[in-house]
């Protein structure tokens, strides 16, 4: 793959800095557990913990869709942030999973949320998405095109998992995170990001159908085109690979060390893979935030509730240097750090 370069990462030094002013999550009540899966594919308990740390994820009701709990979330993050809907400028939904192609979910987010002076717009980046949206909003913010931005990660992934796929169908859950986003007096904020991607590793992790090219036809619902497709194993080896060097850029670029950060937190989409980052960082796993055991891969949105879990949990401390880094689909790779 292409090693991620130096020159895509930006450091934030003299712009107008940009900080994370709320957060918020929203997961589904309904908790689907190892063993409810062994009812319906061959496998047990005891492969999906040891391969992979997940018990337990959660699943959205049969009425309850991307932008229901995307809403969720942006209104448990508008409290914390204390600003109301007309407040907001712009709103970022990163989302595999879209209520409908278009509109985008972040024009009826708008709506449910009563943001009438928001622009809105999706993006896609799999499971980077919500890191592709932080950078985004902290753009938009230091160039003083806009004063307040929420970005959301949410994901309905139940409703393009292949339930019949052992393979895949332990791995996800559906959920959302939120962030709200501003200019804060006292300097601290986001201070280096690195955004990349890979078209030639777009096969390893795909859905291949509901775009133009494979159309909702009966023949390819029939194929489970519909549905996400995963090479599993060189998943891996890339989002060790991506996640790490990621990581590295920004930590140069803000010339901070691993053991200056109090804590990491990354896409949370295995437990092995996590390790195999803390192993080569020489930090220890305790210094990652991690719940992928209660909620699995809830790609866009896991690394935004992680961030809200280890927000409303006081991981964080005014001044702490906090790394953020993801992988997805695409392939696609992200990291930020921000000074708390
Ligand atoms: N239960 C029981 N057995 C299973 C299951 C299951 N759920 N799934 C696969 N197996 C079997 C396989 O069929 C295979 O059997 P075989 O040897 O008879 O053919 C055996 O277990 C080993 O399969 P492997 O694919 O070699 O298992 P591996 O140890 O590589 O673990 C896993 C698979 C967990 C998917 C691993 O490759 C991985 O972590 N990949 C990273 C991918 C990932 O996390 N993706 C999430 C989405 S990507 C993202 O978010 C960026």
């Amino acid at each position: 793959m292409n090693k991620p370069q130096p020159r895509q990462t930006r450091l934030y030094k003299a712009k107008r800095t940009v900080s994370i002013v709320g957060t918020g999550s929203y997961l589904p009540e309904r908790i689907l557990t190892n063993a409810d899966l062994a009812k319906i594919v061959d496998t047990n308990d005891e492969w999906i913990v040891s391969r992979t740390g997940i018990k337990t994820r959660r699943i959205a009701a049969a009425n309850e869709f991307t932008s229901d709990m995307a809403a969720k979330a942006a209104q448990a993050a508008m409290q914390q942030a204390d600003i109301t809907a007309d407040e907001i400028d712009l709103i970022i939904v990163a989302t595999i999973t879209p209520d409908t192609v278009f509109p985008s979910t972040a024009c009826t987010v708008q709506k449910k949320l009563g943001a009438k002076r928001a622009a809105c717009f999706d993006i896609v980046a799999a499971c980077a998405g919500f890191l592709h949206g932080l950078e985004i909003a902290n753009n938009f913010i230091a160039n003083h095109g806009c004063n307040t931005v929420l970005v959301i990660g949410a994901e309905r992934l139940s409703s393009i998992t292949d339930w019949s796929d052992r393979n895949t169908c332990v791995l996800f859950g559906d959920g959302a995170g939120a962030a709200v986003l501003r200019s804060r007096s006292g300097g601290h904020g986001i201070i280096a990001t690195h955004l990349g991607a890979d078209g030639d590793y777009g096969d390893i992790l795909a859905m291949p159908g509901g775009g133009c090219r494979n159309p909702i036809t009966k023949e390819n619902v029939d194929q489970r085109l519909n549905t996400i497709k995963m090479m599993g194993k060189e998943v891996y080896k890339q989002a060790v690979t991506s996640m790490l060097t990621a990581s590295n850029l920004v930590m140069e670029q803000s010339g901070l060390k691993p053991k200056d950060l109090a804590c990491i937190i990354p896409h949370q989409a295995n437990m092995r893979i996590i390790e195999a980052i803390a192993g080569r960082m020489g930090v220890p796993t305790t210094r990652f935030v991690i719940n992928l055991d209660k909620y699995g891969n809830t790609s866009a949105a896991a690394v935004a509730i992680a961030l809200d879990e280890a927000n409303r949990t006081g991981r964080m401390k005014l001044g702490d240097y906090v790394l953020l880094v993801a992988f997805g689909g695409g392939l696609t790779w992200a990291s930020l750090i921000v000074q708390w």
